[in-house]
Order: structure tokens, then C-alpha cells, then sequence
């Protein structure tokens, strides 16, 4: 056993987490409100059969000890490690830290490139064409020393050979993405262009972008993926901003380096840039550390570009409020901010919220002039509206977009409300700790039948004891592979304790799980249940309901399907398969029926 397993063996996770907040007893499991964000309804929920946490309100936090002590006091896994080892007393062997110099030299040849560009730039001839530049589009001497901006001269091997010389292997130079791997040598990625050094929230140098003086392709070069550089999480000026950002409870984001820099300069400093990529979880979820608000200005149509829109998604699911500040055409936030600073300053204020954002951008698409185009304006708004999850905010925009359709209240407020059915207000399911709340599965974007799967599961999980039930459903009734999997394994296992008249342990079960499947398990083992179905009918019951829903949303979808069939086959007269898809359609509805 490793020193991690035998720390957790020697520890209780309940009592290392009552230290820090008082935990009441549910079911198998503990929960208590969660420490890492704010909630009125406990939705923190800790196993000590599993010795795991996990949140089930707005921050979906969840693991071991380790990283509830890491998440609470903002420590490095090694420094929760030592914590811990101590508490257990378990002594922990030296470490080899050679992992951990690597990384350091790489961000030593970082910092060393940095001087290197700073100096060409702001003092070398080679940099006065790059320092003109900077200076026409409005950057002020200040701004270039405060985020470190250079030049990298226009020569295959400059840096190079200036990080050779400073003992810098090439397979370092390699690895940070300074240098490029040639046959037998190795060339200077960042070649004739400005540099942007790219430093995280912890306030290291993990990489660089450059851009050319000229019009060229590509505009933008980056540091690609290296031990230190994960793109996907990264957000240029985050290590300025991040105060600022907390201060005014709100977080710009912008797409370029450039429009990040001149709002810097003039005064908006909670504002970060996406580098041009759609907005990514781990960025978002970097930024909630901060702050609830996000406010967007980005070039493209927010509504119509689908990448955008999933970025959206993702950020309402984590639970963020979302404006769109938008600006005069043809000008992005740091030509604004070189022009008329006051303007940004006043379009970053009137942002307005996505729902307003989303009504006038997609009206703007369709020809209003058109009847059938309010339909087409309707049928793409109404599933987002449906989504609001506050009553007062939807309401309010049910009103907006009736008055703006010129149609009755009521009957957008029906289509509304039906949508919100289908998307999976499951009434008669508590289907995560956070109940009561009906609006969860809406918020985690989940349809009605995702959501049905992953409760039958954690409702298999929750067998109560008393209650020799091993259920036999064909696992086909789930579409999702990973819940057929963990269905398969749960009878299999089920069958094996039945015959041996043992009780179910979950460890036992877990234990017969890939590691995947196990978090699956581990996260809706952790689910909070209604109490009432700890008694063997209601559990039965509900079990029954469930299985009843799933079969009938089976047949839904068979349903629609045949009615596309069946049009096709009318429009092109196909008066045989008609026959046959009729009857398909006539036996399956009496089959929902009678479910
Ligand atoms: P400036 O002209 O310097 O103001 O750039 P911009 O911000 O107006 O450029 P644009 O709107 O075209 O792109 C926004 C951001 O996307 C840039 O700041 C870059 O971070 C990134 N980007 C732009 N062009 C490229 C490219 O060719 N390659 C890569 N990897 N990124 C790019
Ligand atoms: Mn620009």
C-alpha cells in the first residue's frame, strides 16, 4: 500500500471535515450546507464508507481528504500531503524532485526569454519598427513594461543560441516551446514578431504569444501545449486582473491580447482575453474563483455562432450570471479604448443581460417584416427561455418576447412551461442532494431521460437493506453506455451477495469498477435520496415509476422517428412502407398507452 492509501485508511474523512463544519447525518451519508460556495440547502455531501466529498449545488466540487484540505486552505497537493501524513502519523519517504526542476527550468527559460525581447524591443534598432507600432496603436510606455510586452528580432537562432549560452539544454529550450525541433538542431519559434508574455494567476511566465508588425498569416503564434502551458485553462491577464476582478464582482472578457491591454491602461482592469478560442470550462471554472459575473464582448454574434453558445451553456451551468456588452460596428475594444475610452467605459456598464442579448441578436437574423419569421424567432428562443431557471427572470422575458412577437402572454408562457416539462422537471425525483430546488436538471443542461438513467442508477445504488432485489431489466432501457455498464456490474454483483445472503457494501462493488465508472458510482453513490425511500414498497415503487418513464420515453422517440418516416414516405408516395409504418405507429401508441 502506498503512503496516500494508508493515509486515507488511518484517517476519517467525517472527522477531519468536522473540524471544519458541522455535518448532520443522511441516509448512508453525511451532508452539511457547502464550505466552498454560498447555498441555503445543504447539497455537501461526504461518504465515510467511501471516505469521498462531493458538492451537489453550484460548485460540483468533490474528492478525497487531500483535496478537501487542499480546496479549504488553498494548498498544494504536497502540502496537504505533509498535513496529513503528520495527523496519521505516517512518515513519508523523500520524494525524487527532479519532476519539479524540470518545470522550474523551463519557466527560468521563460523569464530569461522575456529579457532577451524586452531589451530588443525597448532598447535595440532591431525593435524601433515593433516600438512605432505599439505606439500607433495606442499603447503607452507604461502599458509595455507593466505586461512585459518585446520583440523577437527577425533570425532563425537569436534566442537560441543566447539560452545556450546561459546553460540552457536544447531539449529545455524544446520543451518550453521557444524552440522548434529541427532535424539535427533546433530554430526560434518567435521570429520578426511582438511578444506577449503569458503569465497565469500564480503569477508565472508560462508562455508567450507573437504577433506580426504586418499583415501576414498567421496574425497570432502561441506556445504550444508543454509541460507548463495548458491553453485550455488559460486567460491572458489574469495575474493583473484577478483583484480587480473581485473587487468589481464582475469579469470582462474580451478576445484579443490587444483589447485586453488598452482597457488595462485606460482604467478597466477586471478584464481578461480569451486568445480568440471559444470559452473553454477550464476557463470559466479559473474565473469563478472570483467572481459570480461574467460580462462578454466579443466580435462575433454570441446567439448565432454555436461555440459561443456552448461556452454560454457551460458558464450557466456552473452557475455564472452572464451580460454582453456590445460595441459600435467595425470596432473592437482596443481600437474603442484608443479613440474614446469614455465610450468603453459606458458600453462595459450597459451591458446587457444574455436573455436581452439573446432577443435582440437573433431578431436581427430574420426579417421581422416576414410573419413566418416571428415563428422562427420564437422556436429559437423559447428553449433558452425555458432554461432560466429564476421565475421572476423568466416571467419577465416571457412578457419581453410576447410584447416584442406581438403575441398573448399566455400562450408563450404555455409553450415556455412546456418546454420546461420536456426538459426534465422530474417532480416526483429528488434526483441530487441540492432537492428542492426543482430546477437542477434544467441547470445542468441535462435532458429529462439523461437525468431519468442516472437517477434509476443511483436509486439501484440505494437498495434498502432489508430488500432482496435484484432487478432485471434489459440494460438496454438505458441509452447511456456507461450507466448500461454500471447497471450490468450492479446485478452481476447483486447476484453474487443474494446467493451469499451478504449485505451490499459499496467498497465490495466499487471494487469491481474501472476507475471511470467507479467515479460515476462514487458521485451518485453519493446522492441524497428522498428518506421516505428507505422502506422497502415506496423504494419499490419508485423503482417501478421510473422504469415506466423510461420505457415510455423509449417509445417517444420511436414515435417521432416514425412520424419523419412516415412524411417522407407520403411525399414520395411510397404507399407500401406507408402501410407498414402506420401500423408500426398504431401498435406503438397503444403500447405507450397502456404502460
Ligand atoms: P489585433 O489586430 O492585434 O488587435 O488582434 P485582434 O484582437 O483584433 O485580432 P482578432 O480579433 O483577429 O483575434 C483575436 C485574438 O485571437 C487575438 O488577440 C489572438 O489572441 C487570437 N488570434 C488572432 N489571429 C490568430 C491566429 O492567426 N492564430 C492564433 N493562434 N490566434 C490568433
Ligand atoms: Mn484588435
Amino acid at each position: 500500500m502506498d503512503e496516500i492509501e494508508l493515509i486515507k485508511q488511518k484517517l476519517n474523512i467525517v472527522d477531519l471535515i468536522q473540524e471544519y463544519l458541522p455535518l448532520k447525518k443522511s441516509g448512508v451519508n453525511f451532508k452539511a450546507n457547502c464550505p466552498f460556495h454560498t447555498e441555503k440547502t445543504p447539497s455537501f455531501m461526504v461518504s465515510p464508507e467511501r471516505q469521498i466529498w462531493h458538492c451537489f449545488g453550484g460548485c460540483q466540487k468533490g474528492g478525497d481528504i487531500f483535496k478537501f484540505l487542499m480546496e479549504k486552505e488553498g494548498l498544494e497537493f504536497k502540502d496537504a500531503l505533509e498535513i496529513l501524513a503528520k495527523k496519521a502519523g505516517v512518515s513519508l519517504k523523500r520524494k525524487k524532485t527532479g519532476k519539479k526542476d524540470f518545470r522550474d527550468r523551463l519557466f527560468e527559460a521563460n523569464l530569461k526569454a522575456q529579457e532577451l525581447f524586452g531589451y530588443i524591443l525597448n532598447k535595440h534598432p532591431l525593435g524601433k519598427n515593433a516600438l512605432d507600432y505599439l505606439k500607433k496603436r495606442g499603447l503607452k510606455k507604461e502599458s509595455i513594461e507593466k505586461f512585459g510586452i518585446g520583440y523577437a528580432p527577425n533570425s532563425w537562432d537569436t534566442l537560441t543560441k543566447f539560452l545556450l549560452k546561459r546553460g540552457f539544454s536544447i531539449s529545455e529550450i524544446i520543451n518550453s516551446g521557444l524552440g522548434v525541433a529541427s532535424k539535427d538542431f533546433c530554430y526560434d519559434r518567435f521570429r520578426a514578431r511582438i511578444t506577449f508574455p503569458l503569465i497565469d494567476q500564480k503569477d508565472r511566465l508560462i508562455g508567450f504569444s507573437g504577433r506580426v508588425l504586418y499583415p501576414q498569416e498567421p496574425k497570432y503564434i502561441n506556445t504550444p501545449q508543454t509541460p507548463i502551458f495548458d491553453k485550455s485553462s488559460y486567460l491572458f491577464g489574469i495575474n493583473l486582473s484577478k483583484n480587480e476582478i473581485r473587487n468589481k464582482k464582475e469579469a470582462i472578457l474580451v478576445e484579443g491580447e490587444m483589447d485586453m491591454i488598452m482597457s488595462y491602461q485606460e482604467g478597466v482592469q477586471n478584464i481578461v482575453a480569451t486568445k480568440g478560442t471559444a470559452l473553454t470550462e477550464g476557463q470559466l471554472e479559473l474565473l469563478k474563483k472570483y467572481t459570480e459575473t461574467i460580462n462578454l464582448c466579443f466580435d462575433m454574434d454570441l446567439a448565432g455562432d454555436s461555440a459561443a453558445r456552448r461556452g454560454i451553456e457551460i458558464a450557466d451551468r456552473l452557475g455564472l450570471d452572464i451580460k454582453v456588452t456590445t460595441i459600435a460596428d467595425e470596432k473592437d475594444a482596443a481600437e474603442l479604448n484608443r479613440n474614446n475610452s469614455d465610450a468603453w467605459k459606458k458600453a462595459v456598464q450597459d451591458a446587457a443581460p444574455i436573455y436581452d442579448y439573446y432577443l435582440h441578436s437573433t431578431a436581427k437574423r430574420f426579417n421581422l417584416k416576414n410573419p413566418s419569421d416571428f415563428k422562427k424567432v420564437a422556436q429559437e428562443l423559447i428553449p433558452v427561455w425555458a432554461k432560466i431557471t429564476d421565475d421572476f427572470v423568466r416571467e419577465h422575458y416571457i412578457q419581453k418576447l410576447a410584447a416584442f412577437l406581438k403575441i398573448e402572454e399566455k400562450l408563450l408562457r404555455q409553450l415556455v412551461n412546456k418546454q420546461r416539462k420536456f426538459d426534465g422537471k422530474i417532480s416526483f425525483i429528488k434526483i441530487s442532494a441540492s432537492a428542492g430546488k426543482k430546477d437542477d436538471g434544467i441547470k445542468s443542461g441535462k435532458t429529462r431521460r439523461e437525468m431519468l438513467e442516472e437517477y434509476l442508477i443511483a436509486l439501484l445504488l440505494h437498495i434498502p437493506e432489508d430488500h432482496n432485489f435484484v432487478p432485471s431489466f434489459p440494460e438496454t432501457l438505458f441509452l447511456e453506455e456507461r450507466w448500461k455498464q454500471i447497471y450490468v456490474m450492479l446485478v452481476l454483483y447483486l447476484d453474487s451477495i443474494f446467493f451469499k445472503m451478504a449485505s451490499f457494501n459499496i467498497n465490495e462493488f466499487v471494487s469491481t469498477l474501472p476507475k471511470d465508472l467507479a467515479q460515476e458510482v462514487d458521485r451518485l453513490y453519493l446522492t441524497e435520496l428522498d428518506s421516505k425511500l428507505a422502506d422497502k414498497k415506496d423504494w419499490q415503487k419508485e423503482f417501478e415509476t421510473v422504469i415506466t418513464e423510461l420505457k415510455k420515453s423509449l417509445i417517444r422517440a420511436s414515435l417521432e422517428r416514425l412520424t419523419l418516416e412516415i412524411k417522407n414516405a407520403q411525399e414520395f408516395g411510397k404507399i407500401e412502407s406507408l402501410e407498414k409504418l402506420n401500423r408500426r405507429f398504431r401498435d406503438l401508441s397503444v403500447k405507450l398507452k397502456n404502460l
